[in-house]
């Protein structure tokens, strides 16, 4: 049963405990509705896609009551500050590289280096934020394929029975999402148009590409998806898929009970668990990546559930560099 929450006092203290629990809370925003859950919880990432039914993990847009505290996980540049004094709260995210300290979850970045954030604007929204004292990471609260819902009806048609709760706040003024803009590179890029406009942006920071940084184009490139919107984490040791045996030079990604005998090894899950495996998934390629192996071996995950997006993930990173 998915509670439906009034955007009251109660209701915002009921959804601020839910996440701080780990459940996923659906809230209106200015743009659209989005699925939340608290970001610093791999766990409650994971269960983010498993809920959409996202065949992929793409990264998420982590939400914040005020820019201070975004900038506490991100550097900002002077056009973030710029960008962030004259449009927060509101409809832009900034993707900017994540401070060392940060704790949002990996899963939550898609394990990227850079995270995006944004301050949402809505009475009901800021007091959430306020509430949990937490990073919020929250895509829209569709389907994986249906499009963004901007009432909470909306969201019950789609995700109604798999999500903890609903805060209803009505009908989202803006109607389509936030634009996203890349600040990582030396100029700036627009990679989602969205809720700001691009010659808004402009009056403020001056002139803005569309596109892809050079990093993400080639980064798409060289894993040979075309259309990809943002580069993907890829470890720098080779990568070999669905072992079955494995050698004492190579580092073992485990799923379920291990295969013997690997150099190093990291548990996704013990009991086969794909929400578990995804939760885990960027941390253990990280820490397998910076083993004194000469590759790593990743055991079979079974295509049910986040497996196909686990595998996704995984074939990007066994494809040839
Ligand atoms: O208005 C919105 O932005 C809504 C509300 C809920 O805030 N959220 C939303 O999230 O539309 P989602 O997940 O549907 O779209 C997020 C977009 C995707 O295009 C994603 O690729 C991009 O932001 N994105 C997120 N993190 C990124 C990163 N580190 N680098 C580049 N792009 C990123
Ligand atoms: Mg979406």
């Amino acid at each position: 049963m998915t509670e439906i929450l009034a955007a009251d006092a109660p209701g915002i203290a009921r959804a601020a405990s839910l996440l701080a629990a780990g459940g996923l809370v659906a809230f209106g925003t200015e743009t659209v509705y989005g699925l939340g859950a608290d970001a610093t919880n791999d766990r409650a990432v994971a269960a983010i896609f498993a809920a959409k039914g996202r065949p992929h993990f793409n990264p998420l847009i982590c939400h914040y009551p005020t820019a201070a505290a975004a900038f506490e996980h991100v550097e900002p540049t002077p056009f973030a500050r710029a960008l962030a004094a004259a449009f927060w709260p509101g409809p832009l995210t900034l993707v900017l590289p994540r401070r060392l300290t940060c704790p949002v979850a990996l899963l939550a970045g898609a394990g990227l280096d850079t995270l995006a954030v944004r301050v949402p604007a809505g009475a009901a929204v800021l007091a959430l934020l306020r509430a949990t004292g937490l990073p919020v990471a929250a895509p829209s609260a569709n389907r994986s394929g249906q499009v963004s819902p901007t009432s909470a009806a909306h969201v019950l048609d789609g995700l109604g029975g798999r999500i903890a709760a609903v805060l209803d706040s009505g009908d989202c003024p803006v109607g389509v999402e936030s634009t996203v803009l890349d600040l990582t590179a030396e100029r700036p890029f627009l990679l989602r148009p969205g809720g700001v406009s691009r010659e808004a942006i402009e009056t403020v920071i001056g002139p803005v590409r569309r596109g892809v940084t050079p990093q993400a184009a080639e980064a798409s490139r060289t894993l040979r998806s075309p259309g990809l919107m943002v580069s993907h984490y890829a470890p720098a040791l080779p990568v070999r898929l669905n072992a079955v045996s494995v050698a004492a030079d190579e580092a073992l990604l485990a799923f379920g009970p291990p295969l013997p005998g690997a150099g190093a090894m990291f548990q996704l899950s013990e009991t086969g668990d794909p929400v578990e495996a995804a939760a885990r998934l960027f941390a253990g390629l990280r820490a397998l990546d910076r083993s004194a192996c000469r590759g790593i071996a990743v055991m079979a995950v079974p295509e049910a559930g986040l497996g196909l997006a686990i595998n996704d993930r995984l074939q990007r990173a066994a494809a040839p560099r």
